[in-house]
């Protein structure tokens, strides 16, 4: 018999792991009352739920039980009567007779009902989240996540990685993001800084000889909350030394496919890969969603010798919409005014009719044009083409925003793919005082080939840098770090840091890589992304025990909190009057 992990002192089995080979057995289980049915005046069904599922109980006799009560209930394992087998139960067939009933834990009534079948206001949810944790979705998604993070644990670790913990009483890290801090009570007024991610920390490692690191990472950003964005979330967080992006891509791919083997049941085939530069040319984004098509054409050489105002632009890209040509004209006033939001100056389009292209644009076109607009992405009758003339990476970008408005299914709906993006830009535009800003963080390797190019067109520097993308969400980004001292302090001049402030901001970083710094490169992923996904969720809330709302707050223990004079003055600590 193999050991039965579920037994305790006080109960046999888990509620859902009775079944018809038990019959006979009298057993102990323990849990909540999910519901109470009474058939005539001695006679009740308690369906009693735990972590497993629900079972059904037959009780005799008056017994003083109301849902939630937290009871242990010993029976005898009995099969149901015919044509009343529930196949919905994975307990269904049986029920538990003779039984004696024991309450261990009265219970007020919830403030709403424990069922998954009911919609119930997240606010609701939240203030309550102990509750709201008993419902069958959110079991099932933390332990889904536990799942998940089991396995990119052992994968981690059969690759020869070491976790290691690092602190989460810091000082700034290179994120960007705004920092939490938290004041010191024995160096008052100087304060830690909640680490937005172990970056730092992880470089120090590979200084230190641990050439493959690993950790399950608690990160903090202060940064306004989205669907995919909360204060507090965590990483898969790796960084290996003596290696390449290749290699770096291998171990994550490997762990994430681990992942979602074990969640989903199915391996996914490799992951494929492009460049920074293809994913804004076919997808406008960096964060290209591979599960449909409408990928973005560039008419830019059809318009060059255009007449046409409108299309007067160094780039033309254009878009078709499989079944548009039936948006009514307010649908296409409404995207108009949306590419207008974007930074367009317009937004073109060409339905495609059986009498040919239908537009308030169409009699300008010359022959050659107008078939160039038909001709897009084998434009079908009934399609919609939308054209957008621009600079160029605008044009893109404001095509890539309307492509996955207009054809993105939910994120964790159909299938998952995965996709590499590498060769990101090394800056990614000029700050207000003039200086380049870093794309990743300052201390990501320039591309080789691009070395000569950082004083003199630093915009057109690639990095080895790269990114996980699923469905259209940025799952994760890593990069090879620059080691060696002389290509940092060109790239620390580029990005306007002088050397006191490289000093003072990562001044331990900089003086740990005069010892000996191997080459190193690494990555980290959300895991609060990927859960989401797995488990079909569109905000990262639903994956997470407790998590914050859209305004930072913890409905639950009502944090953030003012704190008590005693405290305040500990830490000298003034709060300026409001006003
Ligand atoms: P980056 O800042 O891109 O890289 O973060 C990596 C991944 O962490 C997740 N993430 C978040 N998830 C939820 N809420 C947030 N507020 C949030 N912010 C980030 C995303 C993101 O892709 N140190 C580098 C990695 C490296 O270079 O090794 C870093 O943290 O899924």
């Amino acid at each position: 018999m193999p050991t039965n992990y579920e037994a305790t002192s006080l109960r046999d089995y888990l509620c859902a792991s009775v079944n018809s080979a038990m019959v006979g057995n009298r057993l102990s289980v323990c849990g909540w009352v999910a519901k109470r049915r009474e058939h005539g005046e001695h006679l009740a069904f308690l369906d009693l739920r735990d972590r497993s599922g629900v079972l059904q109980a037959v009780v005799e006799g008056s017994v003083e039980v109301r849902p939630e009560f937290v009871v242990r209930v010993t029976g005898t394992v009995t099969p149901r009567p015919e044509g009343t087998v529930n196949d919905r139960l994975a307990t269904g067939e049986v029920e538990l007779t003779d039984c004696r009933v024991e309450v261990l834990a009265i219970a007020e009534s919830p403030p709403f009902q424990l069922d998954d079948r009911v919609d119930i206001d997240e606010q609701v949810r939240l203030r309550y989240r102990y509750l709201d944790l008993r419902r069958e979705n959110m079991q099932a998604n933390l332990r889904l996540r536990a799942k998940v993070n089991a396995t990119l644990r052992a994968a981690m670790d059969e690759q020869g990685f070491c976790e290691v913990e690092t602190p989460l009483l810091w000082a700034p890290t290179p994120e960007g993001a705004r920092e939490f801090v938290v004041p010191s009570r024995l160096h008052p007024g100087e304060f830690y800084v909640l680490p937005q991610s172990p970056q730092i920390a992880k470089q120090l490692l590979m200084v230190g000889g641990f050439d493959r690191y690993y950790q399950i990472a608690r990160c903090l950003r202060d940064e306004d909350l989205r669907a995919d964005r909360q204060f507090e979330f965590t990483q898969l967080d790796l960084e290996a030394s003596f290696v390449t992006q290749d290699d770096v891509l291998g171990f994550v791919s490997r762990a994430v496919l681990d992942a979602a083997q074990a969640a989903t049941g199915v391996r996914p085939g490799p992951v494929p890969s492009m460049t920074w530069a293809e994913a804004l040319d076919r997808y406008g984004t960096d964060k290209p969603d591979l599960r449909f098509g409408m990928v973005l054409q560039d008419l830019s050489s059809a318009f060059a010798a255009t007449e046409v105002k409108a299309f007067g632009a160094s780039t033309v890209k254009a878009m078709r919409v499989p079944g548009g040509a039936s948006f009514t004209r307010s649908r296409l006033d409404q995207l108009t005014d949306h590419a207008k939001e974007l930074g367009a100056k317009g937004l073109a389009w060409f339905k495609i009719t059986p009498d040919g292209l239908d537009s308030p644009l169409a009699r300008f076109l010359s022959a050659s044009e107008t078939a160039a607009v038909r001709g897009v992405d084998e434009a079908e009758v009934g399609d919609i083409i939308f054209c957008v003339a621009d600079e160029y990476a605008p044009a893109c970008k404001v095509l890539g925003t309307l492509r996955v408005a207009l054809g993105s299914p939910p994120v964790g709906e159909g299938p998952h793919h995965y996709v590499w993006v590498t060769e990101f830009p090394m800056f990614e535009g000029i700050d207000e005082e003039g200086h380049l800003m870093a794309a990743h963080h300052p201390f990501t390797m320039p591309h080789p080939e691009d070395l000569e190019l950082i004083e003199t067109d630093p915009l057109r520097v690639r990095s080895q840098a790269y990114d996980l993308v699923l469905n259209g969400w940025e799952l994760g980004s890593g990069s090879v770090r620059i080691h060696r001292a002389d290509i940092q302090s060109r790239i620390f001049s580029a990005l306007g840091i002088t050397d006191e402030e490289a000093e003072s901001r990562f001044g331990f970083l900089l003086g740990a890589f005069k010892y000996g710094a191997p080459p190193h490169a690494g990555f980290a992923f959300g895991i609060d992304r990927l859960v989401a996904i797995f488990a079909g969720v569109e905000n990262i809330r639903e994956v997470i025990a407790y998590p914050k709302t859209q305004s930072g707050a913890d409905l639950m223990t009502g944090a953030p909190k003012a704190i008590g004079e005693r405290q305040l003055r500990e830490l000298r600590i003034k709060i300026p009057p409001k006003g």
